[in-house]
């Protein structure tokens, strides 16, 4: 909790006053441990600035009915707005007992303002406060993290461009499989990423809807215009049933679900970047800036960044797994266990912030160790598909062609070659003659990745056109 400078005459706000506004029908005041249990205040006072942003929409629009006249509404206006600077400027006295931050704002109103500030909560609930102000803050957050993806995704691009030639050999099973470029290989993060900024933007649809109005539950007999509420909050339309509106939170799950998939996109790469910055690989150089050392091996160098955006996927996954089951026994409308919405929704946004801008700092800086990469193609056999499609077109059908190589490639194996060095005679084994002098340009590394010119391959002039595509389409 925020420690105030504030002394008390400036904040008067006290348990006492929480009583005063919601506890008129009990009898004895909250157990202690209660009061501590149930306030949110500590968390949710990070959504202070959409707090009084909805409730200014809120009291323009009982302006517009006629509860509160001008004047009114510019007093609590000017209240609200001197609340702001005084969360902004750490004078603003953050109350547990006041439970959350919709009360703590409230009650502080009240006593900047007097009686007019008991009128703000007319014909509104907390249900679809605390509804509403999430969904600002979702929107906002939405709206930062794709600025962040695209800035992420102009930086593969311009690392792919630098390595349309590079080649590298293509993994499966993390086996040397078959002859890439790395501009390709960046390419394929491309897409990923590319869907998960698409999903980010699908997502805020959903999320972008008003929920003030439907009140506690059922709506309010004051006749909200609500349609201008939402257009002054720049909301696309209103939730529109108002049971609905307080009560899901499935436009939060939704988008745990899309930074978990981000996040397990990024964290995958990231294990590339681990694996491929290690001796054994060498294939990338990380910049210094962004690894670590040891505390007591003096030649470590450490890709601490990338372990630990695979290390946060965790987190994320983990938050949308408690948005769900958080959500799958809730009898309609509002009940309390939504409070516990919130800190695993902001964790997931500021995980898959930093997350973003750290590859957003990393990529750019990314070296590509060419020679190294170069050397791994040739070690591992990997245009023998090439040696077989070669076949293919001499007429052989490709399970021979398959059979003849491996026969090659166990020659090679047993020589110490690659399968370049073997001579015509090796290469068609006892009795064969198909496999003549053209072979040797099919298997270079070089005509490998050329052959395979479609669209989707690995070609270079294929990978200039992806990226070609791609720059137009951000
Ligand atoms: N702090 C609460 C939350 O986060 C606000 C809504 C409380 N509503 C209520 N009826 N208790 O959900």
């Amino acid at each position: 909790m925020t420690k105030s400078n504030a002394d008390d005459n400036n904040n008067p706000a006290s348990a006492e006053d929480t009583g005063a506004l919601l506890r008129g029908r009990f009898s004895e005041a909250t157990d202690a441990f209660v009061e501590a249990f149930t306030a949110s205040v500590n968390f949710d006072k990070r959504l202070y600035a959409q707090d009084i942003q909805g409730s200014l929409a809120h009291a323009h629009m009982l302006n517009k009915l006629g509860i509160l006249n001008d004047h009114e509404l510019k007093q609590i206006s000017g209240g609200l707005q001197q609340i702001r600077q005084e969360i902004e400027t750490g004078k603003f006295s953050w109350q547990v007992p006041l439970e959350d931050v919709h009360m703590n704002i409230e009650s502080r109103l009240i006593a900047l303002i007097g009686d007019t500030g008991k009128k703000l909560h007319t014909g509104r609930s907390r249900n679809d406060q605390v509804a509403t102000d999430i969904r600002l803050y979702l929107r906002d957050a939405i709206d930062r993290l794709l600025q962040a993806e695209t800035e992420l995704l102009h930086a593969i691009i311009d690392l792919a461009e630098q390595h349309t030639q590079t080649i590298m050999p293509g993994f499966t099973h993390l086996q040397a499989a078959q002859p890439i470029t790395f501009g390709h290989h960046l390419m394929a993060w491309y897409e990923m990423l590319l869907r998960d900024r698409e999903r980010l933007s699908d997502c805020r649809k959903r999320v972008n809807k008003l929920p003030l109005g439907a009140a506690a539950l059922a709506g309010t007999p004051y006749k909200p215009d609500r349609a201008s509420v939402a257009a002054a909050l720049g909301f696309d339309g209103i939730c529109n049933n108002s049971l609905d509106a307080v009560s899901d939170r499935d436009f939060a799950i939704e988008f745990c679900a899309v930074a978990a998939l981000t996040m397990t996109h990024m964290s995958r790469w990231c294990e590339e970047l681990v694996l491929w910055s290690s001796q054994q690989f060498n294939f990338v150089e990380l910049p210094d800036r962004f690894c670590t050392g040891s505390s007591i091996m003096p030649q470590k160098k450490n890709p601490d960044v990338p372990e630990l955006i695979r290390g946060k996927t965790g987190r994320v996954n983990g938050h949308l797994m408690s948005l769900l089951t958080l959500m799958k026994s809730q009898p309609l409308a509002y009940n309390k266990d939504n409070q516990e919405d919130k800190e695993p929704l902001f964790d997931a946004v500021d995980t898959l912030q930093d997350c973003l801008t750290a590859l957003c700092g990393l990529v750019p800086n990314i070296q590509a160790n060419e020679d190294a990469m170069y050397q791994a193609t040739l070690q591992g056999f990997t245009t023998a598909t090439d040696l077989a499609d070669y076949l293919v077109g001499k007429n052989v059908p490709f399970r021979d062609a398959h059979e003849m190589v491996g026969q090659a490639v166990q020659r090679a194996v047993e020589q110490g070659k690659p399968l370049e060095a073997l001579s015509l005679q090796e290469l068609n084994g006892p009795g064969n003659n198909i496999i003549s002098e053209d072979v040797y340009q099919v298997l270079s590394l070089s005509g490998s990745v050329a052959a395979r010119d479609h669209a989707g391959g690995t070609a270079p002039a294929q990978v200039r056109a992806a990226i070609e595509q791609a720059r137009l389409n951000l």
